[in-house]
């Protein structure tokens, strides 16, 4: 048996209130965060402001709130708020001092994550390209031009956040702040100059005097007095690197990203309880689930190379902000357990009792008032076990899972018991108007292009990002070859050597082929070409798809054809290196500056009914007009048919498409065992389909009415397979043990309409598929319909009484149902 006395030493550490304090205070001691002198634990989810709309805002804060967390995290997007050198964007889903005054009216805390720098799957890490080109910069390094910026920017944050009393200490929401993101990770190639920046950062946090903690994550070697924090799948080994602080998990991985091409990564809800489980077991006390909610990258905002549109996540919340079930009511069941014990968590002692290798029961007590809480978990990823507690009672423990006993002696939860429901989503077709979208088109004016003619001149292949400073994806080299010997036209093939995303190659106006490296890495592109006597014009175009956001010095790594070489190679292998001829250069599409994607500029262009001709055409502008769908379900594009572009709705960018990347037809199963450690590769779905295929229309792009739809088309596709769909509740099912509460639950005014299958009894099978077991109620069915039908929530109590049964006691029996949910009608 292990002691753990010092964890209960009421070392606190209280921040001080400055001068603008007028509010609560925030202070944390190793087993507590205690907020205006309450001990607690924290439960936290990580929600986006840009990933989502100020409109959506509400409902995903109230979603988060009914599943019990008590905080939002969040990073200030700083690219996006400076898209120019001081000059600041504040407005609609980048106003995240509206978000944090929502949060604080909803009673949730905050973490503020500045960053600046944040990851996040985030175009180049939230860095603005800007601060890129600025001479003399290098960034997140001991660096004076770098290190002004930097502190320019948090420095306003910090003070918007004063200015609207958001501190805790000023009586606002914001708990916790972070600054920087895992520089650990990567601290080792910036040698020295790491360290000194790392300390730097740490000062000058400090000296922004917020009354409030700093925290760092990833970060070993943390300056006092910052907290440092864990990130990962699981975290129950970490220990902060001063035994006075808490014990925080700044993101637990509730699923992954995903870039194109990609198959749809999956976690199980079972999983992550029991990495939760096992971090409070292991006296932890804040956890963050990243993402809680991850959205959409709208616009240009993915990271990269190659970060998919839709940063679903996995999330407790889908992309369309839907209770993804069972993680979402699994996780909310978990905390309302674990918060039956905070008071024990955070005032008691900690001790660990071993049963073999893999069985521990973790005991919090608290002899002053005589209580206990315990977890039971068994870490063994393939034997389930049955444990004895003697007094307390026996516990059957599966493989893999946490049991939480308040009391120690009656089982609240265990993390691989799943007694909530799950739901199926499906996307329809409501607007007859709809059902037939007409089409026009547009070719992309590429005449000044393809006859070489750019806007500035060089004698190099330029860097991609540095030069378009990410104004576009797009940027063209053109160049001219003078030919004037026959012979030299013969078999000639051209070598473009580049560090990608993406290429277009086009000779004396005619296409020759495109290419991208695999993960948006470097590639070499050759195809024979053919040669005139004369003037002959090489016209390239480069494409980027969003820009990396991960790694030591990721800020460096070049896009673009950058350098090349470029080489004709002709008979004899006799090479001409092109790189140093007079480059041409043009940034972005004709239609991008004539902004041909908004309705107030796209009049001016001549668009024509789509035929057989405009069909699966490269660089093709597409536009169709389709009506709002009613009621308040999320609307989607399914863009199957179309290859790669950028689609816009009245105007707004819902982001890169790309369903022709085909996700590999590998390693996905029907089942997923959730038992072992997770890594992304684990439980894969979507082999062999478009690795994004829907993209989230936000309703509020959407007028009352009639709206318009652009697309551009790169590589070819065809727009009349584009169909709009809203996403609504299907089938839903629960299955609930015997001595718990089943709680179903259809969302946005959907209401139960039909009871499929109910079994109290002993079913089989899984939702879609559930059949009677050897005995069941026999009246189960009208049972669950009484208390369900027309509802849009009930709960049924799992019991031998309710099913009556009375009193009848180790049946171990348990309750499948599936259920329809419909539109209601009375709304
Ligand atoms: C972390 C990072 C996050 C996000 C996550 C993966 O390393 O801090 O910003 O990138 O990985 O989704």
């Amino acid at each position: 048996m292990v002691n753990f006395q010092w964890l209960v030493l009421p070392l606190v550490v209280t921040l001080s209130c400055f001068s603008f304090c007028k509010g609560g205070s925030v202070s944390y001691d190793s087993n507590a965060i205690i907020i205006n002198g309450e001990r607690r634990v924290i439960f936290s989810g990580s929600i986006h402001y840009p990933r989502s709309t100020e409109a959506m805002w509400p409902n995903l804060i109230q979603k988060a709130k009914d599943g019990e967390l008590d905080a939002i995290e969040t990073y200030i997007f700083w690219d996006r708020h400076e898209p120019q050198r001081r000059k600041y964007d504040f407005s609609g889903h980048l106003n995240f001092i509206k978000f944090f005054q929502l949060v604080q009216e909803a009673g949730l805390y905050v973490v503020m994550r500045i960053g600046p720098y944040v990851c996040g799957e985030w175009n180049y890490g939230g860095f603005p390209l800007w601060l890129h080109n600025m001479p003399g910069i290098q960034l997140r390094t001991d660096n004076q031009v770098y290190k002004n910026e930097m502190q320019t920017f948090t420095t306003k944050i910090v003070n918007m956040c004063k200015q609207a009393n958001l501190f805790a200490s000023q009586g606002g929401p914001i708990i916790l702040a972070q600054i920087e993101n895992e520089y650990g990770n990567v601290i080792t190639p910036y040698g020295n100059a790491g360290k000194t920046y790392i300390n730097w950062c740490a000062q000058m946090a400090e000296s922004l005097n917020i009354g409030v903690t700093w925290i760092m994550c990833q970060q070993s070697d943390a300056p006092q007095p910052i907290i440092n924090t864990c990130n990962g799948f699981y975290c129950d080994n970490f220990s902060p690197n001063n035994p006075k602080s808490p014990k925080m998990f700044t993101e637990n991985w509730v699923g992954w990203f995903k870039k194109w091409g990609d198959k749809d990564p999956y976690r199980s809800a079972e999983d992550v309880a029991f990495s939760v489980a096992r971090f409070f077991q292991s006296g932890g006390v804040f956890n963050n689930y990243y993402m809680y909610h991850g959205g959409t990258n709208f616009g240009r905002t993915s990271g990269g190379p190659f970060i998919t549109t839709s940063y679903d996540y996995n999330a407790p919340l889908d992309e369309y902000g839907n209770m993804n079930q069972p993680k979402w009511r699994h996780l909310k069941q978990l905390h309302e357990s674990i918060k039956m014990g905070e008071k024990i968590l955070t005032n008691g002692t900690r001790s660990d009792q071993k049963f073999g290798s893999f069985i521990t029961l973790t005991k919090f007590s608290n002899p002053t008032v005589g209580e206990r809480f315990c977890f039971l978990s068994n870490t063994d990823a393939s034997n389930d076990a049955t444990i004895d507690l003697q007094a307390d009672g026996k516990y059957f423990v599966p493989a893999w899972s946490v049991s939480i006993l308040n009391g120690c002696n009656k089982e609240l939860f265990n993390t691989a018991k799943i007694n909530s429901q799950t739901s199926m989503f499906v996307k329809v077709q409501n607007e007859k108007e709809n059902a037939q979208l007409s089409w026009v088109w547009a070719p992309e004016p590429m005449r000044d292009t393809l006859q070489g003619k750019g806007t500035f001149n060089a004698n190099l292949l330029l860097e991609q990002k540095g030069t378009t400073v990410d104004f576009s994806d797009y940027l063209w080299y053109m160049t001219n070859v003078e030919t004037n010997s026959t012979s030299s036209l013969q078999n000639v093939t051209l070598q473009v050597n580049t560090k990608g995303h993406v290429l277009h190659a086009f000779v004396n106006r005619r296409y020759i082929g495109s290419q991208w490296g695999s993960n948006g890495q470097s590639f070499v592109f050759e195809k024979p070409i053919l040669l005139k006597v004369g003037t002959n014009t090489i016209t390239l175009l480069s494409a980027t798809v969003g820009l990396k956001n991960y790694d030591a010095f990721y800020d460096t790594v070049p896009t673009g054809i950058d350098g090349g070489p470029i080489y004709l190679i002709g008979d004899g292998n006799v090479t001409t290196d092109l790189s140093s001829n007079l480059w041409s250069y043009k940034v972005g599409l004709n239609g991008e500056i004539k902004q041909l994607y908004n309705p107030m500029f796209s009049q001016r262009t001549k668009w024509s009914t789509l035929n057989k001709k405009s069909i699966g055409r490269r660089m093709t502008w597409y536009k169709t007009s389709f009506k709002t769908p009613s009621g308040i379900d999320p609307v989607t594009f399914d863009m199957q048919g179309m290859g790669k572009g950028q689609a816009w709705v009245n105007g707004q960018s819902i982001g890169r498409f790309w369903p022709s990347f085909i996700a590999g037809n590998d390693s996905c199963s029907a089942t997923c065992d959730y038992r072992g450690a997770y890594d992304p590769s684990k439980c894969v779905g979507n082999c062999g389909n478009p690795s994004q295929r829907w993209y989230h229309v936000s309703r509020s792009f959407l007028s009352n009415d009639t709206n318009t739809l652009f697309l551009f088309e790169e590589i070819g596709g065809n727009p009349q397979q584009v169909i709009v769909q809203t996403i609504t509740i299907g089938t839903i099912c629960g299955n609930a043990n015997d001595g718990s509460t089943l709680e179903l639950s259809c969302q946005g005014g959907h209401i139960i309409s039909e009871i499929q299958f109910a079994s109290y009894g002993n079913p089989e099978g899984k939702c879609g598929s559930f059949k009677k077991g050897s005995w069941d109620v026999s009246n189960s069915a009208l049972l669950v319909e009484k208390t369900c039908i027309r509802m849009e929530n009930c709960s049924i109590d799992v019991s031998a009484k309710s099913f009556g049964l009375g009193n009848a006691t180790n049946l171990s029996a348990r309750l499948a149902v599936q259920a329809l949910c419909s539109k209601n009608r009375m709304m």
